[in-house]
């Protein structure tokens, strides 16, 4: 048993848990002050006010968070970050006035980071993963989703899936898989699109579930990419073996995304960037939640999708990091807090929602995930002592996490 004390405040509480928060409710962040946290068998078991904390018994292991805050975990739900070497040289074509689209044409982009990773063996791009989970985890990510994508060939989509698989196993964060053969048409099916669509389908997807190694199923439905027609065959035929969507949808442009993800149930439409009435109309008679990605809208120089006109219309959104060497080198879950504040206009409280049980959400994960809920995963970071929550989003290059616990167990800065 783990018991943690002095707690300054316990930040997103739930006595009855929800599988997600939508609209207004989304601006309520439920806390105790001056709160205790009892954690056993790597759940919560129980928290309330210093005055109703258990007495200590031997074998309770004490930490005192020193009049810090307690937070959930951040739940990531959208990240790249099983990639081979970085692309920083596209980084200055970007400064220079080159867009992402551009930089793809000319087989930058998505093509580049698939040839590194060709030329990268599975034990070399475990390693290189592995660095980017032990970041994120020291900064306060508990629960992540990790897509394939850099494969685009049969051999090495399942090797990216492997690393993934092998980052489960071997990592104290809750990972979430997904197959992503549909980011982009390699080089030597260029005019071929059909048939690499074909391949996905006949090939991939019977060998990501021959071996068990996706949760679910992705496509990059976006103009200059794959049409609206390739992701529902791809969709189709990923819902055959029991893979649920989670696609990307209108980065770019109108892709027709939104209504594809939803017509075919997906957990999350991710970027929507573009995002209308219809698209948000749609999205209200649907289970599927919108999840923004403003670490590409920044490192991208986009426009930001209209939070405000999502949560207004009484819509759940979550954010998420999408941790790739593209359109978002950084998995800094309190940054896009930050940009999720200042940039979108979410309200602090709006945007914490969006990075724990809305994200939880994103990933089918909100029964064990996303609050300080009894039962649930004892996952979460105890701050240094802050002012005030707002502060997480306010200092926004300050490191303010002072500890973490993952499953009940403290992770050791050295661990990590
Ligand atoms: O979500 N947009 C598609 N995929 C990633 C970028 C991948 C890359 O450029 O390497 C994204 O932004």
């Amino acid at each position: 048993m783990l018991l943690i004390t002095n707690i300054q405040k316990l930040v997103q509480v739930e006595e009855n848990p929800q599988q997600r928060v939508a609209g207004a409710e989304m601006g309520t962040l439920h806390c105790i002050d001056n709160a205790f946290l009892l954690v056993e068998n790597g759940l919560i078991k129980d928290f309330g006010t210093m005055d109703n904390m258990p007495a200590t018994a031997a074998g309770i292991e004490i930490v005192d968070a020193g009049g810090g805050m307690v937070f959930p975990s951040f739940c990531d739900s959208h990240t790249h970050l099983v990639y081979a070497g970085s692309r920083e040289i596209e980084y200055i074509d970007k400064i220079r006035g080159l867009s992402y689209e551009e930089i793809a044409r000319r087989g930058g982009g998505i093509l580049n980071s698939s040839k590194l990773l060709h030329n990268t063996s599975e034990d070399e791009l475990y390693e290189q993963a592995l660095m980017r989970v032990n970041e994120i985890t020291r900064s306060g990510t508990g629960a992540v989703e990790i897509k394939s994508g850099y494969g685009l060939n049969t051999t090495d989509e399942l090797k990216m899936l492997r690393v993934i698989r092998r980052l489960k196993a071997s990592t104290p964060l809750t990972i979430r898989a997904t197959f992503l053969g549909a980011h982009a048409v390699p080089a030597e099916y260029k005019d071929r699109q059909r048939d690499y669509v074909d391949l996905i389908i006949n090939e991939m997807i019977p060998q990501v579930a021959a071996e068990e190694l996706a949760d679910y199923i992705d496509v990059f439905c976006e103009q200059g990419f794959f049409t609206v027609e390739d992701t529902e065959r791809v969709l189709m035929a990923g819902l055959n073996y029991g893979l649920r969507p989670k696609i990307h949808a209108n980065q770019l442009a109108f892709s027709g995304g939104i209504q594809t993800g939803v017509k075919y149930d997906a957990v999350s439409v991710d970027h929507v960037d573009h995002t209308g009435p219809e698209e948000i109309d749609c999205l209200l008679h649907s289970e599927t939640i919108p999840t923004l990605l403003p670490g590409s809208n920044f490192f991208l120089a986009l426009p930001y999708p209209p939070a405000r006109a999502m949560i207004s219309a009484g819509l759940p959104v979550a954010i998420a990091s999408n941790y790739n060497p593209g359109s978002s080198p950084a998995g800094d879950m309190k940054f896009m807090l930050s940009l999720a504040c200042i940039q979108m206009k979410m309200t602090p409280e709006e945007a914490i929602n969006a990075a724990t049980i809305n994200g939880a959400c994103a990933m089918g994960l909100s029964d064990t995930h996303g609050s300080i809920a009894r039962g649930k995963a004892a996952n979460i970071f105890i701050t240094k002592q802050i002012p005030s929550y707002e502060f997480m989003p306010y200092a926004f290059t300050t490191p303010l996490i002072h500890q973490v616990i993952l499953n009940g167990k403290i992770i050791a800065a050295g661990q990590i």
